[in-house]
């Protein structure tokens, strides 16, 4: 039998406002998560990801449907269920007034660690999350990234079993974050279980065991990269490297009417959905506008498969 940290079935939050109509921020969302996985939510702005992140985490109330953390209900166990998580959630504020390295002694003094035990660890952590040179520094006055540092840096300092990430890796410099991710590997391998939100989709698909799109409160797609992939068969990208760029390469581009495009320097990048046997046909007749020094054709990556099904239509 496989075990189970979090059990959200047909999960539903409507936000009710007076003199506006109800938002379904969250609407029939069933999922499971194994111990040990990391679990990624993805879904463009608005989707709900936040919305389900707090309902998961005791901060708001579901309308409908049921979630278990570690087997206790958020309803009816809210602080069972706040025992064994940590988070950092989008609008998630350190404790402003509290040096960095207070900030992490208190977060783990919360809880339970002893003191000993908390002042070890928050060396090596300042260490990772390289924030040592200001640990006597109030985080009222880092810099947005560095308090983003400190939020994060928290999750390390305790042994909950599962840790809520909302889009961790806002501000940070991309060197820190490919760190960052290094360590959620790591206490994912410990046996913790991660779920995390992001825009980010090469982050997604690093770093995701199995990964659910969502768009508006519902589930549009659910599976690990292969299974996700396998659902935009027949989407291919292009790349092609000119020696110059061919003057309304642009508009030759549109009028294939490319999933998405983009083109910087001398160089273009187009997603299209087509027959497997067309793709040649495409590549060819973008060859003939210059002279090409590059090309490459390959399958969808995440980021096309997920513009096809959060596209409006
Ligand atoms: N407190 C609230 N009251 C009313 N509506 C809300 C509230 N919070 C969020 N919403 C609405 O619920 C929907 C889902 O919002 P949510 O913040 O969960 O999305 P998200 O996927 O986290 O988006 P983002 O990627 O921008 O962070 C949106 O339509 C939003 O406007
Ligand atoms: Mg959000």
């Amino acid at each position: 039998m496989r075990e189970f940290a979090l059990e959200v079935e047909n999960l539903t939050k409507i936000y009710e406002r007076r003199g506006h109509p109800p938002v379904r921020a969250v609407d029939g969302i069933s999922f499971s998560v194994p111990r040990g996985e990391i679990f990624g939510l993805l879904g463009p702005n608005g989707a709900g990801k936040t919305t389900l992140l707090k309902v998961l985490t005791t901060l708001l109330r579901p309308t409908g449907g049921a979630a278990r953390i570690e087997n206790f209900d958020v309803v009816a166990k809210p602080f069972e269920v706040r025992k064994r998580i940590s988070m950092v959630l989008q609008e998630t504020a350190a404790e402003l007034f509290l040096n960095v390295r207070d900030n992490l002694l208190t977060f783990a003094r919360f809880h339970g660690l002893d003191s000993q035990t908390a002042r070890l660890r928050a060396a090596s952590v300042m260490e990772k999350f390289q924030i040592a040179s200001y640990a006597e520094q109030k985080v009222q006055d880092l810099s947005g990234g560095s308090r983003r540092r400190v939020q994060v840096a928290k999750m390390f300092m305790v042994d909950t079993p599962v840790i809520f990430l909302d889009e961790f890796s806002t501000g940070m410099d991309p060197i820190l974050k490919r760190a960052v991710m290094g360590y959620l590997r790591e206490e994912s391998a410990k046996g913790r279980t991660i779920v995390l939100t992001t825009q980010i989709l090469s982050e997604a698909e690093e770093l995701c065991d199995d990964i659910l799109i969502m768009n508006h409160g519902k589930q549009v797609a659910r599976g690990d990269l292969n299974a996700l992939k396998l659902l935009s068969v027949g989407v291919y990208e292009i790349s092609l490297t000119f020696a110059e760029l061919p003057p309304g390469i642009a508009g030759d581009i549109a009028a294939l009417k490319p999933l998405r495009s983009h083109v910087e320097g001398n160089s273009v990048e187009i997603s299209l959905k087509v027959e497997e046997a067309k793709v040649l046909d495409v590549v060819n007749e973008i060859s003939k506008k210059g002279r090409v020094l590059r090309v490459e054709v390959s399958g969808a990556s995440l980021e096309d498969i997920f513009v096809e099904l959060t596209k409006e239509k």
